[in-house]
C-alpha cells in the first residue's frame, strides 16, 4: 500500500482545489499514500497567524479558498524541502513566474524515479528561446513532466461542479494514466493526449486571449465582438503553437485544454475580470494595481504571458502574423488604447 506519495507544490486558488481533488482519491486508491503534502508559500495573515498553521488547524485555505474543506489527509507544510522529501509524484501549481526559483531550491532534493506534472499556465522566455514550464521542470530537475490543463475555474471545481481536463504526455502512457487516476472524480473527467506541448500551449496562450476578451467587455462591445476576438485568438493560439512545435496536433484544440478552456476563461476568469476593469478605467489604472485590488493576492498570468509571447514574436519577426497577441501586449503596456483590440482584428492574416 502507498507506492506513490504525492506533494502539491503551491497552495493558491487552484493549488488548494488540486490538493482537495487529489486527497479525495489517495484516500480511496491503495496505490497512493493517503496523506497529501501541500507546500505553502508562507505568509502572515492580518490576524497575525501563519497561513500554513491555519490551514492545518481548520483544514481550509482561508486566504485562497475560503469555505472549502480540503480533506483531513491534506498536510500544509511551509518547508519546501521537507514537503518533497518523501514524495515521488510532484504536482506543480504555482503562478509561472515563481517556478524557476522553486526548482532551483529543489535541485538534488528529489527522490530517484520521481514523476512530475505541471498545472501551471505560462511560459518563460530565455536567451535560447521560449521554454514551456514542463520543460523547465524537466531540465532543472532531470525528471519527466506531464501537464494537466482544461476548462477549470478553480472555485467551480471546489464545489464539485462537473468539468473536464486534459493530461498531456510525451511518451509514457502508463504514467499519464496514473496522473489521470490521481485527478479523476465523477465530477472531474480527465482525458490523456500524447501532445504535451499542444496541451501546455493551449493553457498558456488562452490567458492572452482572455485579456483581449476582458477589454471587449470593458468597452461594452457585446457578444458578437467577443466571439470574434475568441475565434481570432484561437486561430493565433494554433498558429503560434505549430510554429514553435510542429508536433502539435489540431485535435488538441478540441480537447478541454483548448476551446473549452478558452471559453470558460473568457467568460469567467480572473484575467478577463482585471482586463475589463483596465478598459473601464480607460487604460489609466495599471494591471498591477487592479490585480492587487481585485484579486487579493491571487495572480494574473495573461499580462506577463502576453509580454513573453511578444518577445518571441519580435525576436522571430512574426509580429505581423499575430495582430491580436501583439496588440494585447501593446495595450497592456500603455502603448495603444484598449479600443485598439477591435481595430486590429480586421486584418488578421490567413494562416491556412
Ligand atoms: P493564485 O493566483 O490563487 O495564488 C497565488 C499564489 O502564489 C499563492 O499561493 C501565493 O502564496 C503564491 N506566491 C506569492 N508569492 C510567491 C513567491 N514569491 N513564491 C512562490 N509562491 C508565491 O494561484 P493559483 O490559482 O493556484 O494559480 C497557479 C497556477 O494555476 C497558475 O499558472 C494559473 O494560471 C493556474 N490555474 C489557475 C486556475 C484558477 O481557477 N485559479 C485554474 C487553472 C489553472
Ligand atoms: P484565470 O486565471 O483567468 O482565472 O483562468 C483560470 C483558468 O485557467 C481556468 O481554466
Amino acid at each position: 500500500r502507498g507506492q506513490y506519495r504525492v506533494v502539491v507544490i503551491g497552495s493558491g486558488n487552484w493549488g488548494s482545489v488540486a490538493a482537495k481533488l487529489i486527497a479525495s482519491n489517495t484516500i480511496k486508491q491503495p496505490i497512493f499514500y493517503d496523506e497529501v503534502w501541500m507546500w505553502v508559500y508562507e505568509e502572515t495573515l492580518h490576524t497575525g497567524e501563519k497561513l500554513s498553521e491555519v490551514i492545518n488547524q481548520t483544514n481550509e485555505n482561508v486566504k485562497y479558498l475560503p469555505g472549502i474543506k480540503l480533506g483531513n489527509n491534506v498536510i500544509a507544510d511551509p518547508d519546501l524541502e521537507n514537503a518533497v522529501k518523501e514524495a515521488n509524484m510532484l504536482v506543480f501549481v504555482t503562478p509561472h513566474q515563481f517556478v524557476a526559483g522553486i526548482c532551483k531550491r529543489l535541485v538534488g532534493k528529489i527522490r530517484p524515479g520521481t514523476e512530475a506534472i505541471s498545472l501551471i499556465k505560462g511560459m518563460e522566455v530565455k536567451m535560447e528561446g521560449p521554454f514551456m514550464i514542463s520543460k523547465l521542470i524537466t531540465d532543472m530537475l532531470g525528471i519527466n513532466c506531464c501537464v494537466l490543463m482544461g476548462a477549470n475555474i478553480a472555485n467551480e471545481i471546489a464545489v464539485e461542479k462537473f468539468s473536464e481536463a486534459t493530461v498531456g504526455y510525451r511518451q509514457d502512457k502508463e504514467v499519464a494514466q496514473r496522473w489521470a487516476r490521481l485527478f479523476s472524480t465523477p465530477y472531474f473527467l480527465v482525458s490523456i493526449v500524447q501532445d504535451v506541448e499542444g496541451v501546455e500551449l493551449c493553457g498558456t496562450l488562452k490567458n492572452v486571449v482572455a485579456i483581449a476578451a476582458g477589454l471587449v467587455d470593458g468597452l461594452d462591445m457585446g457578444n458578437n465582438t467577443k466571439a470574434a476576438i475568441m475565434r481570432i485568438g484561437l486561430r493565433e493560439m494554433r498558429a503560434f503553437s505549430k510554429l514553435l512545435f510542429s508536433s502539435v496536433r489540431d485535435s488538441t484544440f478540441f480537447e478541454s485544454c483548448g476551446v473549452a478552456d478558452l471559453i470558460t476563461t473568457c467568460l469567467g476568469g480572473r484575467n478577463r475580470k482585471v482586463s475589463e476593469a483596465f478598459a473601464r478605467s480607460g487604460g489609466k489604472r495599471s494591471f498591477d494595481e487592479l490585480e492587487a485590488e481585485l484579486l487579493q493576492g491571487q495572480k494574473l498570468q495573461g499580462v506577463s504571458t502576453a509580454k513573453e509571447v511578444y518577445e518571441v514574436l519580435s525576436h522571430r519577426g512574426w509580429q505581423g502574423l499575430f495582430p491580436l497577441f501583439t496588440t494585447v501586449h501593446e495595450i497592456c503596456i500603455g502603448q495603444l488604447p484598449p479600443s485598439a483590440i477591435v481595430e486590429y482584428s480586421e486584418h488578421t492574416p490567413n494562416f491556412s
